[in-house]
């Protein structure tokens, strides 16, 4: 061993070669930490200076090859300002292209994931050999930023244009074949081939049947394009992805913006003008609030895989009770993800439509070449439909998801517990509905809680876990388990009416009613909160989830809150559900809907609504867009800060990963919390006492009412 350290190798293998191995210490994974990149300094150092050294061998002891940045410590580096931001990538960038500059060929192993900064390091070896089971890509557009070590300047000039503005602005993870295609790997081998052919390729270049300085020249020159091209590529790509990223996204535009401003210049100047560009978005608001997503939904998998280890036992078999668009859709999720479930209904017009709309979604798999028929058999034949609690004394875990109606949540409940061992967890998908409530007529409460999921179960990340008063630790685990296992992102909250997620979401929709009761169009509120970052406006999303689901939740939650959420006038949902506009469902709602070519419905502005709406409401009058926002998030803001300082939710960051997952909140903005720590505590409450006179939805909570006479925020300062 030449050098034996905490993060690198240096092992000598015959003839001059040397391998340096990346094995973080106490990690999983392989990380570029600040200490990790010291240490491949102090390797360069040797292998320098290293006599007989003939080629370099880089490779990985880990599963995964790399998985980039130590983004844990981006808080700190952003942090610092611009000038520390650029000194951060300045000294790795240094590392890289001595690396790249080192006088003997290097061959890059690449076994598993090797992402972001794994795969820069690639790009600055000469070769890359690709175990089957790798994955690389660039994903760091995903965070808000661009790859900042060399990204933008060495896969333009290895792979092209087109591929690099691809693979960048979209920062999707690359099968290995389609690396080879693009010219990035240079052989694809079997796993336990990879070491073999990786030396192969080492010794060729050695001894010079393959030549290597050509390869390095190229991504040290110049890219290679004339002007003209040039001028078109780049302004076409930057249009194009500006429409398709959203303006509150400036990543992709602007990793295509480096690769352009460093076109025409030499390695070492065009890494100058991707530092710069990396440093600007750093900085900013969009990428604090994507790397801290990151980080939150590093939090969440640490959490779950600490319930998933005390968790009684793994669940082998499960059941959904109602083949209704939830039940149907969690049973086809639960089969798809390869655990095999029961799925109960009263009639089999139910059964049959949670069947057909299991082989919908597997057709679609299907013509998009994902799954072949026969795994298409497969999942279908572990849905086992039934009319009966036959085979439910064997399943490990129930997912209650029959109609909304407390009577018949009761009735069921207590049906279904006799037929259960006794070990087995029961849950309810309700939405609304105390877990509390639920469990009263039952015999084991201890093995009772809430599942609550979202609409499309198959899309949707999030699962509410919702711990009842009787609810035992064994009963939350295994259902965090379950939840793990469908491949879904479960935040463990505590009972109230709405749980976390719809309890905030009824608010923002009260705030909507008092808007139209005070004259706003509806489509305008629409519009404003998409150009917020909604993917859809309150209208809008009240036509999908129904207007009845919507008036019946809003009843339940009123109830529940009586002196927030209880209203004293007809709100606009009421007067089109007693119309019979039950929103997307029956085509006709604040929008009437026709389908399109491809029979997906689209939304239709009508006077019908405006008609029914009129005597209800103010005369139509204009709001701005500040008054509009106002009335709508304060309420939200209120709910949440008022979730979290009763213990409903355990953390801000569990907070806003529900919302994301949950509601699809704007990811740039972080999550509510987020939001309040960049627009400023100080901000909110100007923007919620410019709106007191509207109800207690629009006051302050003691909590929030201190971070804003202290100054503090939700999420710590990162400490330089
Ligand atoms: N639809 C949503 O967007 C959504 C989202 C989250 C949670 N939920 C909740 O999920 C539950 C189900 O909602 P849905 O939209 O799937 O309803 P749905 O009307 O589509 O389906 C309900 C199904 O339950 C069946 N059913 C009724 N009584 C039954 C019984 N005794 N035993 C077995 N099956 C019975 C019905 O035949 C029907 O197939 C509700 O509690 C709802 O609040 C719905």
């Amino acid at each position: 061993m030449i050098f034996d350290g905490k993060a690198f190798k240096l092992i000598p293998l015959e003839d001059g070669i040397v391998e340096l191995q990346f094995d973080l210490q106490g990690e999983s994974v392989n990380k570029f930490s600040m200490q990790a990149m010291a240490e491949l300094g102090d390797a360069l150092d040797i292998l320098e200076s290293h006599p007989g050294l003939s080629g370099l061998l880089f490779s990985s002891a880990k599963e995964v090859f790399i998985v980039g940045a130590d983004i844990n410590e981006f808080g700190k580096v952003f942090a610092g300002g611009t000038d520390a931001v650029k000194a951060y990538n300045g000294k790795t960038n240094a590392l890289f292209s001595r690396l790249e500059d080192l006088p003997v060929p290097t061959v890059v192993a690449i076994n598993g994931y090797c992402l972001g900064g794994g795969m820069e390091i690639s790009l600055a070896c000469d070769f890359r050999i690709l175990s089957h089971k790798a994955k690389i890509g660039l994903p760091e557009t995903k965070l808000g930023i661009i790859p900042g070590w060399g990204g933008t300047v060495r896969l333009p000039r290895l792979a092209g244009l087109d591929v690099a503005i691809d693979w960048i602005a979209s920062g999707k993870d690359q099968r290995p074949d389609a690396a080879l295609r693009a010219g990035v790997a240079d052989g694809v081998v079997a796993p336990e081939k990879l070491h073999d052919a990786a030396i192969k390729v080492l010794r060729d270049a050695i001894s010079g049947s393959l030549p290597y300085l050509p390869r390095r020249q190229l991504k040290k020159s110049p890219l290679r394009i004339n002007d003209t091209e040039g001028l078109l590529a780049f302004e076409g790509a930057k249009m194009f992805i500006k429409g398709q990223a959203g303006r509150h996204y400036p990543a992709p535009v602007a990793a295509v913006q480096s690769m352009q401003n460093g076109a025409k210049l030499e390695r070492d100047a065009a890494l100058a003008v991707e530092t710069e560009l990396f440093a600007e978005l750093a900085q900013g608001p969009v990428a604090e609030s994507l790397v801290g997503l990151f980080l939150n939904d590093q939090l969440l998998g640490k959490k779950a895989k600490s319930f998933i280890k005390s968790a009684p036992g793994e669940v082998k078999k499960a059941a959904v009770l109602g083949a209704g668009i939830m039940g149907g859709g969690i049973a086809y999720q639960s089969a798809y993800k390869g655990t095999p479930v029961v799925m109960k209904d009263i009639a089999t017009q139910g059964l049959d439509l949670g069947m057909a709309e299991a082989a919908k979604l597997l057709n679609k798999q299907v013509t998009r070449g994902r799954i072949d028929t026969a795994k298409m058999a497969e999942v279908l034949n572990r849905i086992q439909p039934t009319l009966s609690y036959e085979g439910f004394g064997a399943v490990d875990i129930v997912v209650e998801a029959v109609v909304e109606n407390p009577n018949i949540k009761h009735a069921v409940l207590t049906e279904v517990e006799k037929h259960l061992s006794d070990t087995a967890v029961l849950c309810s998908n309700t939405s609304t509905i105390s877990i509390d409530f639920l469990a009263e007529p039952l015999q084991r409460p201890q093995n009772f809680c809430g599942m609550h999921f979202f609409n499309p179960v198959h899309a949707m990340p999030l699962v509410e876990v919702i711990r009842g008063t009787h609810t035992s630790d064994s009963a939350v685990a295994t259902t965090v388990a379950y939840a793990s296992a469908l491949g879904k992102k479960p935040v463990v909250v505590k009972d109230c009416p709405g749980f976390l997620v719809n309890r905030v979401l009824f608010p923002y929709f009260a705030g909507f009613a008092m808007l139209l009761r005070d004259g706003a169009d509806f489509q305008k509120v629409d519009k404003v909160m998409e150009r917020w970052g909604w993917p859809m406006g309150p209208a809008y999303l009240l036509d999908v989830v129904g207007i009845d689901t919507g008036v019946h939740a809003e009843s339940v939650m009123a109830e529940g809150f009586p002196d927030r959420m209880g209203k004293s006038f007809k709100a606009a949902s009421d007067v089109l559900f007693e119309a019979g506009r039950l929103g997307q469902k029956n085509e006709k709602g604040f929008y009437n809907y026709a389908p399109d070519k491809k029979g997906k419905p689209q939304k239709v502005p009508t006077e019908e609504s405006y008609e029914l709406l009129k005597p209800h409401c103010a005369a139509l009058r204009d709001f701005t867009d500040e008054d509009i926002i106002a009335r709508m998030m304060i309420p939200m803001v209120t709910e949440m800060a008022r979730c979290l300082e009763e213990g409903i939710v355990a953390s801000v960051a569990e907070a806003d990963m529900a919302l994301v997952y949950g509601l699809g909140f704007p990811p740039f903005r972080g999550g509510v919390f987020r939001w309040i720590d960049q627009a400023g505590a100080k901000v909110i409450a100007e923007m919620a006492s410019s709106c007191e006179t509207l109800g207690p939805l629009y006051q302050l909570t003691p909590g929030l009412q201190k971070i804003v006479e202290t100054g503090q925020t939700y999420y710590p300062k990162a400490e330089v």
